[in-house]
């Protein structure tokens, strides 16, 4: 493990987190994703994002050669998008977030499905301490959380140690699966917006998490789920927000054409739109032995 290394990428990464991640919303998770729950639990719920769930599902019991009989540690579970399909496969899963209202919904759609094997635990990640608050899993995911699930009390997220936890958490594979945005699946969007169809490989702060692994020693496998979907949103506005923060585009001229194209390419249907995407999912992951 070389150290110049680690600390080189540790600061890249950063950096790219600081550039999406706003401090104050870090420095008060549980209140900024408790006021999420419910519009994240309606989400999630949906049909495209069940497509989702089973996808990726199917690939991390691939990777991992998951038994019955294993065990996974969800962290930043949500409300329980991939710890609610995992339990249906395994024995137990323990589904660990900072915000109570998060665990709730997850509490409550396990008892509709009759699941009695996830075990919630209500908290900062970082404030648990490992093999006393929550032991050893045979898989340790990470789902579009970790920088969320890095932050200690003053909103830092401290990276290095989140990762090496998981490390130390595993006892045969952790995966990170960033966060993925569905493009239009339509040539004409390709050609006029590249810089939102280079799919995950183009997102900087996902290959800097990669090279941070790789300096901690860790040698990630990388993988990537295609995916097929129609998504749904509430308004053109909202959805060109969602672009401008996960592509990070600023030039107004861009917004203002990347708006006139939704407004054209989205179907309305009462009080909703809907969209043909297609993105690629990336899940990095590393054997405990590797
Ligand atoms: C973007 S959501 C992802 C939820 C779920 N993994 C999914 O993909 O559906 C991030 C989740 O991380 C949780 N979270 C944020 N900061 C956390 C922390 N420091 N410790 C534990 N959970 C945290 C949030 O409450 C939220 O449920």
């Amino acid at each position: 493990m070389s150290t110049d290394g680690i600390a080189y990428w540790n600061v890249q990464v950063m950096k790219r987190w600081k550039r999406t991640q706003s401090a104050d919303e870090a420095r008060d998770l549980e209140t900024f994703w408790d006021g999420r729950a419910e519009a994240f639990n309606e989400r999630t719920g949906q049909r495209s994002a069940r497509d989702y769930d089973t996808a990726l599902v199917h690939c991390i019991a691939d990777k991992a050669k998951l038994q019955p009989t294993d065990t996974c540690l969800d962290l930043g579970c949500g409300t329980g998008s991939l710890a609610l399909p995992l339990a249906r496969r395994l024995k137990c899963v323990t589904a660990c977030d900072i915000s109570g209202q998060m665990l709730g919904y997850l509490e409550a759609r396990a008892r509709q499905a009759h699941q009695d094997n996830i075990v919630t635990r209500h908290g900062r990640w970082m404030d648990l301490v490992p093999s006393r608050d929550v032991g050893p899993h045979d898989i340790v995911i990470s789902h579009r959380s970790l920088g969320l699930i890095a932050c200690d009390r003053d909103g830092s997220p401290d990276f290095v140690t989140c990762i090496a936890r998981m490390h130390h958490l595993t006892r045969r594979a952790a995966f990170i699966i960033p966060r993925a945005f569905g493009v239009p699946d339509d040539d004409e969007f390709r050609r006029l917006f590249p810089e939102c169809t280079g799919g995950p490989a183009e997102r900087f702060s996902d290959l800097t998490t990669l090279n941070l692994l790789h300096a901690m020693g860790l040698f990630p496998r990388l993988d990537y789920v295609p995916l097929r979907q129609v998504q749904q949103f509430h308004s053109i506005d909202d959805e060109v927000a969602a672009f401008r923060h996960f592509f990070q585009i600023d030039g107004l001229r861009q917004l203002k054409r990347l708006h006139e194209y939704l407004a054209r390419y989205a179907l309305r249907q009462d009080d909703q739109y809907s969209m043909r995407t297609v993105t690629r999912v990336m899940v990095m992951w590393w054997l405990k032995e590797c």
